[in-house]
């Protein structure tokens, strides 16, 4: 019995795994310069002060704190969009806008682990700066689709679920009172994870009419929105979801106003992405905040972004069969024929690593157990080498696939 475990909610990487996800990043981190998104990195550990400013009451109490040392707060991050604002608020007059920043790591939230829920994981993480257009909302959506299909799903595998919060808020304040606004928006939010009974019952502190017409507004659909009498705020925001959704592919957006977003510092379009059946948990979220950047000291600065989790990813890669097996064996085995020819199959091995992956016996194994060994990692070429190799300088190559075999000199392996 191992004496220790990882704790609840952060997972290993085997090799397997790490080739996976490493291929899964390399992608989108691909995906997001052909967008022209810039790389950056920003520290795990912030400010408790600034991973918390702008944020519900829930996020907040998911910010991991770190005991403290001398008279600071410091925590771990909880997602990127703070210490990417705090960094561009410390270099926002030397940098030409739109600023297109992205980044992919590890971020850490007190939550009940579950499938797709984890206390340790991967987000990917997109932020734009500098623009307050519906371009600029379709730029970061656009991408999060486009990142989605370079990985292989396709058209109806997911659904970008669009809304606007100046849209629902506008729609709600003609029900609620503006102080049960953020309350309402909270039950919203989870709707979801709940069945309609336990909805309307986390509604209850509402009068009757008025969550029976909450209900009733969130089955509304744009086209039931675009006759009503709307509020300036409520119909601008109708008419940004309404540009945006010209500028994105056909077929991987769709309104839905039940979206509201849990975190508090979205002021206008916000989105989620689901599988389509909405058999896993969110892939992705995000929106704009255009008054964040002014919270953290910089000039007020419209922003948009979002954030692609890997747990729920690699869940539906690997429920699509999408995410693969890798081989991970090396492209040669070198095999000793007698010791006294160790060395020089250890000198042989480094000049083929220039180019190949290669493995030698390092356990001083006999041939049979060496050729057994060479099968159970799955190397891809065999080579025997001992005193005839020596001598002659060329060696014969197995095809551990196939079983053929080729001499071959040795400076044309390299
Ligand atoms: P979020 O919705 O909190 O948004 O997280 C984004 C994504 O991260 C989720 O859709 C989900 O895939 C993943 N995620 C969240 N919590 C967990 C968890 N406990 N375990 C595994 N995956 C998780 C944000 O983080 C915003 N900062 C996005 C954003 C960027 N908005 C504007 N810019």
């Amino acid at each position: 019995m191992a004496k220790y475990r990882s704790i609840k909610g952060a997972e290993d990487f085997s090799p397997e795994d790490m080739s996976a996800r490493e291929r899964v990043f390399g992608i989108l981190k691909e995906t997001a310069r052909r967008h022209s998104f810039l790389e950056i990195d920003v520290p795990c550990v912030e400010s408790f002060a600034l991973l918390a400013a702008k944020q519900g009451d829930e996020i907040r109490q998911q910010i991991f704190t770190i005991e403290k040392k001398g008279d600071e707060e410091l925590a771990m991050r909880a997602e990127f969009t703070p210490g990417f604002a705090r960094a561009f608020v410390e270099r926002s007059r030397q940098v030409q806008k739109p600023v297109k920043w992205f980044t992919v790591g590890k971020v850490w939230r007190y939550e009940r682990p579950q499938a797709g829920r984890q206390r340790e994981f991967f987000q990917f993480n997109a932020e734009l700066y500098g623009s307050d257009k519906p371009e600029a909302d379709a730029e970061i959506i656009n991408l999060a689709i486009a990142s989605l299909k370079s990985l292989g799903l396709k058209r109806g595998d997911f659904f970008v679920r669009l809304n606007s919060r100046k849209l629902l808020e506008g729609l709600l304040l003609r029900i609620i009172d503006k102080v049960k606004l953020e309350e309402v928006m909270r039950v919203i939010d989870k709707m979801h994870k709940l069945s309609h009974e336990a909805f309307l019952k986390e509604l209850s502190f509402l009068p009757d009419k008025e969550s029976s017409a909450v209900d009733d507004l969130l089955k509304l659909d744009l086209d039931a929105i675009s006759v009503l009498e709307l509020e300036d705020e409520a119909r601008q925001g109708y008419e940004t979801i309404k540009a945006i959704m010209a500028m994105l592919p056909e077929g991987y957006a769709l309104f839905d106003i039940t979206v509201a977003r849990g975190l508090a510092y979205y002021t206008g379009t916000v989105f989620e992405v689901y599988d389509k059946d909405r058999k896993f948990r969110a892939l992705a979220g995000g929106g704009r905040y255009d008054n964040l950047i002014e919270i953290y000291g910089g000039e007020k600065t419209p922003a948009t972004g979002f954030a692609m989790g890997y747990s729920t990813l690699k869940l539906l890669l690997t429920h699509k069969g999408i995410l693969g097996n890798p081989e991970l064996g090396p492209d040669y085995y070198i095999a000793v024929q007698g010791d006294e020819w160790k060395e020089e199959a250890v000198r042989l091995a480094n000049r083929l690593r220039k180019n190949k992956s290669v493995e030698v016996d390092l356990m001083r194994r006999n041939l049979s157990n060496q050729l057994k060994h060479a099968h159970s990692i799955r190397a891809s070429h065999l080579i025997v080498f001992g005193e005839e190799e020596a001598n002659t300088g060329t060696v014969r190559v197995k095809d551990m696939k196939t079983g053929t075999e080729k001499n071959q000199k040795i400076p044309d392996l390299i």
